[in-house]
């Protein structure tokens, strides 16, 4: 299973990288507007310490406006996935950045059939939004069993990417699931690598050590 990194922050994408994990990053609208440089330069630099997929999402709600912005984004570097809004001009926007051989994420999915239209019309990433839906009292990771089901009955390639992710439950259930990539928050990364046990244990190693008088 990918990992991938739900931030704009350059520093917390540096971390992770040095940490060995990363294997790419998404972005959206709110998570840059957190950050202060534009939202361009700061997919530039992105992709210079990523070398992975790095998905920049558009504005645009009209497909010609979506397709616009692409045009723009992909120059960016050569690693930009576009995210596309799961919306009925954002399977225009799919279909015809797919037959350019760019590659599409499709955002902003709530249902398995905003998934199997998404991935018939090209998209490389479904990302269903397994949080939000929790938020509402509607089971997340469920949402992602049924897409997987979907996509292997239909030897579909679009890879399921789960996206708004809270804590380290939903990404063992991912990986239990056979999700292709989950894209979390720094803070799931540094939850993930956490066990008390881990910190009990190596403070006794190094109590009995220096108790044995070896400094
Ligand atoms: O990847 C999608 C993500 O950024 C949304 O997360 O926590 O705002 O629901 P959240």
């Amino acid at each position: 299973m990918k990992f991938f990194i739900d931030t704009a922050n350059i520093e917390e994408i540096k971390t992770a990288v040095a940490m060995g994990v990363l294997d790419g990053v998404t972005t959206n609208p709110s998570l840059a507007a957190r950050e202060a440089a534009p939202y361009k330069e700061i997919l530039g630099e992105i992709c210079r310490i990523v070398p992975g997929p790095v998905s920049a999402e558009v504005l645009s709600t009209d497909a010609k406006g979506m397709l616009a912005e692409a045009e723009e984004l992909v120059k960016i570097a050569d690693n930009v996935v576009i995210k596309i809004p799961t919306i009925a001009e954002g399977l225009v926007a799919i279909k015809a950045l797919a037959e350019d051989g760019i590659k599409v994420n499709a955002t902003l999915v709530f249902s398995s059939m905003q998934a199997l239209l998404v991935a018939k019309a090209g998209a490389a990433y479904v990302s269903p939004f397994v949080g939000r839906l929790d938020d509402i009292s509607t089971d997340g990771m469920q949402l992602i069993e049924d897409i997987i089901t979907i996509y292997h009955q239909y030897n579909f390639n679009t890879e399921v990417l789960v996206a708004s992710v809270r804590h380290p439950m939903h990404v063992q259930q991912a990986a239990l699931m056979g999700a292709d990539v989950v894209t979390m928050p720094f803070k799931v990364i540094d939850q993930l690598i956490k066990h008390p046990l881990t910190d009990i244990g190596l403070e006794k190693f190094i109590a009995d050590y220096k108790k044995a008088g070896k400094n």
